[in-house]
């Protein structure tokens, strides 16, 4: 794994109908770190993510990955460095069958095919869908496709996870099982949730963007627990830490 600091500097963000989304955004992330991204429904989150692997393009500002700046040329090496788990794992899984797809970015890179059974197996088994390559997407439920989305990117064996609200719509079992899976990894992680209790089981240091801007940046620990904080963020306090009824 090489070690790559993110460092983004002074990104503006607008979709092509014009709204400003994300507003003179910077912020560093050191190789290693696991960070939580939380903010309200359309704070920017998903729209960051998609900034980071090029999905998208910024009006002005900078991305560096490592000592690579992100530009139409860096992409190749960017994407295999980063790996981006969608919000919904239906943008994720298009090949007829689970196996295909998890092998699809490893065969990208040209490895040969005993290499690409290896990492997919491999990578089925992290995310407890062992024996399911030749499942199609179709036939999983959502908590087995969202894990399934999880294991084409572990396939890629990436420096960095991106990971768009990687609990939702998960069972509490599947869930738990994710957080000690995320737990576990050596990459620099970056999750965004609305799911905080999982945020403050994962990440360290935690990013509330509001209106596409941040506006707080620290140990989620500090974070999580600025009830003032969230609420101005149109959040709450985890569940873990709200006052029980009775
Ligand atoms: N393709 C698009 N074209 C125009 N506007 C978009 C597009 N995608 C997202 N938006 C808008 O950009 C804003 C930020 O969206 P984004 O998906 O980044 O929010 P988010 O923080 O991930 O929200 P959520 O918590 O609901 O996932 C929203 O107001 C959304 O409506
Ligand atoms: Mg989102």
């Amino acid at each position: 794994m090489s070690h790559l600091k993110i460092e983004i500097d002074q990104l503006h963000f607008a979709y092509p109908n014009g709204r400003q989304i994300l507003t003179d955004l910077s912020l560093v992330i050191e190789q290693g770190e696991s960070v939580g991204i939380i903010g309200a429904n359309g704070a920017g989150k998903s729209t960051l993510l998609q900034l980071l692997v090029g999905l998208l393009l910024p009006q002005s500002g900078r991305i560096m990955v490592g000592h690579t700046p992100l530009t139409p040329k860096t992409l190749p090496w960017i994407r295999e460095r980063i790996g981006l788990v969608f919000q919904d794992p239906d943008d994720q899984l298009f090949l007829p069958t689970i196996g295909e797809d998890v092998a699809f970015g490893p065969r990208n890179r040209g490895l040969d095919e005993a290499t690409v059974s290896q990492l997919v197996e491999h990578a089925l088994a992290s995310v407890n869908l062992a024996g399911l390559q030749d499942r199609p997407p179709y036939q999983l439920s959502g908590g087995e496709k969202k894990a399934a989305s999880l294991a084409t990117i572990l396939a890629m064996e990436p420096d960095v996870l991106a990971l768009d609200e990687p609990t939702a719509s998960l069972d509490p079992r599947a869930r738990r099982e994710v957080i000690e899976l995320l737990k576990q990894f050596k990459h620099t992680r970056l999750v965004t949730s609305h799911d905080l209790d999982m945020i403050l089981d994962v990440c360290d240091r935690t990013i509330v963007l509001q209106a596409g801007r941040i506006i707080a940046d620290g140990p989620s620990n500090s974070i999580l627990t600025d009830e003032k904080l969230l609420q101005a963020a149109g959040l709450e306090l985890p569940l873990r830490l709200q006052p029980r009824p009775f």
